[in-house]
């Protein structure tokens, strides 16, 4: 955090292979250390695009890990964030391992795909996304402050945000909606019902719940049981994990030109897509 506090807001963010990467979080060493991590068949491996529910599913997922008698010890989910010393350690923990990745799947270590490992990976309406990352930029001190709405409405369309252009994500992914490692669910359809997103995650995983112990996390994993512990959960700052975790808040923020313009990128980047159908866009 003092580090943040001493840098200014260019240095904050980093180009690399086109992609906008945060200085603190995800340093080069970080990435570079990757290289390393050798997936196996049993890993739980959860992908998302900034935004789109990260931290939710990494709730819902601990809990059903814990349910089934799993401990995991301190450090991962996202394995980016971490130094390649904690990495080290991480590809030596027992399974099943847990690890979580903002990465677009072009960079995500390419043993996750030839060892099968099951990835659930979770994406949101972009314009509810956009909202969200608008103001994470905002109350994340070390990340940039951004210079205002409309200017980061449009570095969002031109993929100038930190992990890239989420439209360049969902494409990448849309090709592998058939693959039988792969479960991509929308936040939509989480918010809707948050029970039968609990199962389908435990079941894609093979993770054997009761219907009582689904029930248990579904109630656990609501926005404001998660609000209320995120101190615990992610410390002082926890809150800023969990702003409103509400569908539509876009129309808040968005004036009709932005919406536009983001329909036209939809139409033209995900219409007719599987993916682009799953968001019910
Ligand atoms: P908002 O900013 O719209 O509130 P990520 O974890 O990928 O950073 O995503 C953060 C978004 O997920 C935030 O959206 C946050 O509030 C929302 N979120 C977190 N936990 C949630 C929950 N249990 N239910 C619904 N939304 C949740």
């Amino acid at each position: 955090m003092e580090r943040a506090m001493n840098m200014k807001d260019e240095e904050k963010l980093y180009k690399r292979d086109g992609i906008l990467y945060p200085t603190i979080m995800s340093p080069p060493e970080n990435l570079d250390a990757l290289k390393d991590l050798e997936a196996r068949e049993d890993d739980v491996m959860l992908v998302a695009y900034p935004k789109c529910g990260c931290n939710w599913m990494v709730g819902v997922v601990r809990k059903i890990l814990t349910a089934c008698g799993h401990t995991f010890p301190e450090g991962p989910p996202i394995i980016e964030f971490h130094s390649p010393e904690v990495q080290k350690l991480a590809g030596q923990m027992p399974p099943r391992r847990f690890f979580a990745t903002h990465l677009h799947p072009d960079f995500i270590p390419a043993s996750f795909k030839t060892n099968k490992t099951k990835m659930l990976v979770v994406f949101r309406n972009p314009k509810d996304t956009l909202v969200s990352y608008y103001h994470f930029m905002n109350s994340n001190p070390v990340l940039p402050k951004v210079e205002s709405w409309d200017k980061f409405c449009s570095d969002f369309l031109s993929g100038e945000v930190a992990w890239g252009s989420y439209f360049d994500h969902a494409l990448a992914w849309e090709k592998h909606m058939d693959d039988p490692n792969v479960l991509i669910m929308a936040y939509e359809e989480l918010k809707e019902n948050l029970p039968e997103g609990v199962k389908k995650v435990a079941d894609f995983f093979s993770f054997p719940l009761t219907d009582e112990q689904v029930d248990a996390i579904a109630g656990e994993s609501t926005f404001s049981a998660m609000r209320t512990s995120s101190e615990n959960s992610h410390g002082k700052f926890g809150n800023v994990f969990f702003r409103k975790g509400e569908v539509g808040d876009w129309k808040n923020h968005f004036s009709e030109a932005q919406s536009k313009q983001m329909d036209e990128e939809f139409k033209k980047k995900l219409s007719g897509t599987r993916l682009g159908a799953k968001l019910k866009y």
